[in-house]
This record gives structure tokens, sequence and C-alpha cells, in this order.
């Protein structure tokens, strides 16, 4: 991967319309014949509605504070960097080796262990360790690093947000797994395809923006971070982005067999799924598509990077090696 292939055209040149999977064609999904009763359906919605009339009211509080200051900072100057974060969805900077140093031991320090050596037990695919920025140091070595790329002012610009709230810290460390998304359709003795673990966030459009900050280097095959430029502003009607997130929170977007069923007694106009990358059909245009415009974030490219989550994404499927990085959320508030 070379700077070449991360300022290729964004996917919006290709797709129009965020993709919509048509899970009664889906061999796994539904039998060839195979109908749902009216019944199960009605019974499905009777459990449905609750958490999608939760999932109506976040959408328009979002809405509301978007709206609210949509001009709030349309008279000071927008960062550099704004243009290309509304186009991609996506930055991805370099912060220097000696500075990941320094944040690395302080961290040590925190947790009480080396997160490089650190053994994270066989049987557990990632471990995450959750803890609030209160550290000094660890407040001055972020804002160092923040606005350095003015992730803050870009956030702030892109979210309307007043203010801008760092939410907690996760390490999160990461060794091959045979189970990680992985094993999803075993049941039917099916493979995951290629675009295994694309997904989208269940957090609402413009609420929030995240950031990953490798600690360690990052290849090909050690889980790197990878967005589909342009995602995040695919056209999407309003219900089909609240049911995503919905299901996605309730469960029912999981891949076992009971679940699928449950899945599927739903309304067609439901079936939607934040994590939709293990439905695509292997070797389908769309899974050509958005294959073709992904981008792999390695080392060499950069190790710092941000991103708006109601893009594609996916990341931490180690193949190999170990993969320790940072993660954290900056939430819009006001
Ligand atoms: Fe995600």
């Amino acid at each position: 991967m070379d700077q070449a292939q991360i300022s290729r055209p964004t996917i919006k040149k290709s797709l129009w319309r965020f993709p919509v999977i048509d899970y009664t064609a889906h061999p796994i999904y539904r039998q060839p014949g195979a109908k749902t009763g009216f019944n199960d359906t009605i019974a499905a919605l009777k459990q449905y509605w609750p958490d999608y009339f939760a999932g109506m009211y976040r959408y328009k509080e979002n809405r509301k504070r978007i709206m609210k200051h949509a001009f709030l900072h349309k008279r000071s100057q927008a960062p550099s960097d704004l243009a290309e974060f509304e186009e991609s969805g996506v930055l991805i900077r370099r912060i220097d080796q000696r500075f990941i140093e320094d944040l690395k031991n302080r961290l040590n320090e925190i947790i009480g262990f080396d997160m490089d050596t650190v053994d994270i037990d066989g049987q557990e695919v990632r471990r995450y360790i959750h803890f609030a920025n209160e550290d000094p140091e660890i407040e001055r070595l972020q804002f160092e690093m923040l606005n350095k790329h003015d992730f803050i002012e870009i956030a702030k610009h892109y979210t309307n947000a007043k203010t801008i709230d760092m939410a907690g810290w996760k390490i999160r460390i990461q060794q091959p797994n045979t189970e990680f998304k992985k094993n999803l359709f075993a049941d039917v003795g099916q493979s995951v395809p290629e675009t295994n673990y694309l997904h989208v966030d269940s957090s609402f459009p413009g609420s929030m923006l995240k950031m990953v900050l490798y600690l360690g280097e990052v290849n090909g095959s050690n889980g790197p971070f990878c967005y589909v430029p342009g995602s995040h502003r695919l056209n999407e009607p309003i219900w089909r982005v609240i049911a995503r997130r919905v299901n996605h929170k309730s469960g029912i977007q999981s891949w076992d067999p009971e679940t699928r069923e449950r899945f599927m007694r739903l309304p067609a106009f439901f079936r939607h799924k934040a994590e939709f990358g293990n439905d695509i059909l292997p070797n389908s245009e769309l899974a050509q598509t958005l294959l073709k415009h992904e981008i792999q974030v390695t080392s060499d490219v950069g190790n710092f990077i941000l991103f708006d989550n109601s893009g594609m994404h996916r990341g931490g499927l180690v193949e190999q090696g170990r993969r320790v990085c940072l993660q954290w959320t900056m939430n819009a508030l006001g």
C-alpha cells in the first residue's frame, strides 16, 4: 500500500446508495421455497417496535443537535484538512516513533505491564484495557498529537459540535485467532466472504468520530485498519439508517442459526445490518466494488487515523503476529 493507493477515487464514483443485501435471495439465510408465516412476522414486529422507536428518538435528538448548530463554525476559519476529511471520511497521519515510545512507556506504567509482551491468553481474541485519560502526562501527550493534526477542530466543524468530549481510552491487543469473525457460518459449512467484518458503527452519523493510533508496527497480516473512502456519504433512507443500528444494538444481526431465523422473521424493509460485510455474496459485483475501493492502513502509510465511523470499516483481523493500538472516541456535544 502506497500513498497513491490511499488517494484513489472515493466509492461515490461507483456507488450512489448504501448497498442493500437481499436476504430473501441469500442461500444461507433462506432455503429456496421457504417462507415466514404472517403470524411469525407480527410476533417479531411486536418485539421489534420498542427498540426501533428508541432508535428513532436517538436519531431525532442527534439530528436536532446537528441542525441547531448548523452555522456555529461557519464564520471561523475551517481547518485545512477538513475538505479532505469530508470527502473521504478518513484521515491518515503520522506520529513520530519517539513520541509513540514516550506514550507507550507512560501507558505501560499505568496498566502495570508491557503491552508488547504480556500474555493475553490464547483463548482471548482481543484484550481491551479501558481507562479514563486523567493522567496529566497522558493528557498532555494526547493534546499534542491531536493539535499537531488539527483533529479537534476538524471534528468540531464536521459534527457541528460546540465541544468535543474525549471518551475513555482503550488499548487493544490482538493476536491471531481462528474464531474472531471467521466461523460465523460454520453450521452450514460455509466460510465467511472476503468482505467479512466490514461494518458501520451503531452510533448515528455525525454524533462521533473515532481515532486509532498504532502503538506497534502494523502490516498486511496483523490486522490493519481498513476503510472505504467516501462510504460515509452514500445515500440511505432514514428508516434504514435507524434499522441497521437498532439491529446491531439489539443483537438481532448476529450470525448463529437461531438469530438468523429471527432476523428473517422481520419484514424485508427492516432487514439491514450495521455489520453487513459477512453477508455479501462472494465474488458478487458489490463485493468486488467494495474491495476495489477499500484502503488498508499499514504502518508505512501512517499510524494515526481519524475516521467517520458511519463509513464502512474493519480492522483487527490478525493472521500473524500481534497488533497493539490505542482507540478512542470524540463525542460531539452541545
Ligand atoms: Fe467499528
